[in-house]
């Protein structure tokens, strides 16, 4: 039996009088209006099951537990130090790698106290991007089962600041940090991952990445680049069974961003490494973005929001973006200058 959508048609056509192509338009405008509230719901329901339902990749799948081995980078403080805590009591052993002994020795001997695993350590400051450095990062690496990668060291300019201003050192140790060390250090650690056929990596972005974020435009396209970067090699590691996966944050309190207090909208380390923790392989609120993960249950919304109104790449986000920074930078500026006078 054809079923005919003519006499549908024709009631309509009628109803609307003798303009056909009005017809025609208003048909074609509702469908589209049709088709963008069903995808809409559809991504509501799953931003739903993704933050409060579903659940990650168990971390055994990695080796957790059975002698394998989370590499963290900038694993002394904030966010890598938490991951550093986290994969540790989930029963990953772990290297440690920042820029500051002391802090890598005390956080070493916590690990060990309170999770028995094993540790190893690195001082690196990957700011003068040493090959001596990467060469004992290698040889310390290779005789261990390493199967996570944590791509999280970064550095943000210290105050928003005009590109024009920006002083040189700062602009060059940010892309070697976010960039070159991020690349290198995963380049030595993903043959073995292949040989293993198994492994994850997780890079820290920044929704300072996703939206284009005025007066600290360096560290903006540093996190854009890692954006990129790590879709791609998603997309070539998940044929030989290794996950890659660029971790979205808004703000979290650390010595980075400079806040202290935590509230709905800014999680502590803790909060936000365990839901990155629970929610691997869920895209959360970074529905769309192929291998990106905004684990964050408020980041996702915030995230979801921005996507699904105004839209990330739109002037009215850039605008707000930079009237924001503009009144950071004053603040900043006058904090200094009391700190200067002594007051
Ligand atoms: N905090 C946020 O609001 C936020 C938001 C979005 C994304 N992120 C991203 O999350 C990551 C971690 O940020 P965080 O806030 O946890 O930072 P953090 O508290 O400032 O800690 C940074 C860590 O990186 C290490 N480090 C800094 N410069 C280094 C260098 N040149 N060489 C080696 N190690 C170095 C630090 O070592 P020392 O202890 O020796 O200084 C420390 O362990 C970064 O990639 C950042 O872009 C943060």
């Amino acid at each position: 039996m054809v079923i005919s959508s003519r006499p549908f048609l024709d009631t309509y056509l009628a109803a609307l009088g003798s303009s056909k192509l009005v017809a025609y338009l208003s048909l074609f405008f509702a469908a589209i209006g049709f088709v963008n509230y069903v995808s809409f719901g559809l991504k509501s329901i799953n931003l739903l099951l993704q933050l409060f339902v579903l659940s990650g990749k168990n971390l055994k799948k990695y080796g957790a537990g059975n002698g394998a081995w989370a590499l963290i980078t900038g694993a002394s403080d904030g966010i890598g130090k938490e991951f550093s805590l986290q994969l540790a009591k989930k029963g990953f052993n772990v290297v440690l790698v920042s820029r500051t002994e002391s802090k890598l020795v005390d956080l070493a001997l916590e690990i060990k106290e309170k999770y028995g695993v094993e540790t190893k350590i690195l001082p690196f400051n990957f700011a003068e991007s040493k090959s001596s450095d990467y060469t004992a990062l290698a040889a310390l690496i290779e005789p261990l089962d390493i199967t996570v990668l944590i791509n999280n060291v970064g550095q943000s300019h210290s105050i928003p600041v005009p590109f024009a201003e920006v002083d040189d050192a700062e602009l060059t140790n940010i892309v070697t940090i976010n960039n070159l060390a991020t690349l290198k250090v995963t380049k030595l650690v993903v043959p073995k991952l292949i040989a293993k056929k198994k492994g994850l990596i997780l890079t820290m972005g920044s929704f300072g990445g996703l939206l284009p974020t005025p007066y600290l435009s360096v560290y903006s396209g540093s996190k854009a680049f890692l954006q990129h970067w790590s879709t791609a090699l998603a997309a070539e590691l998940k044929p030989k069974g290794i996950d890659v996966e660029l971790v979205l944050s808004y703000l979290v309190t650390s010595a980075m961003s400079k806040i202290r207090k935590t509230s709905a909208l800014i999680p502590n380390p803790k909060m936000f490494v365990a839901s990155t923790l629970s929610s691997i392989g869920l895209q959360r609120g970074a529905q769309g973005l192929a291998a990106t993960s905004t684990p964050y249950w408020s980041h996702a919304i915030f995230q979801f929001f921005i996507e699904n109104t105004v839209g990330i790449w739109s002037s009215i986000v850039s605008n707000q973006n930079l009237q924001m920074h503009i009144t950071i930078r004053k603040r900043a500026l006058k904090k200094a200058e009391r700190e200067k006078k002594g007051l």
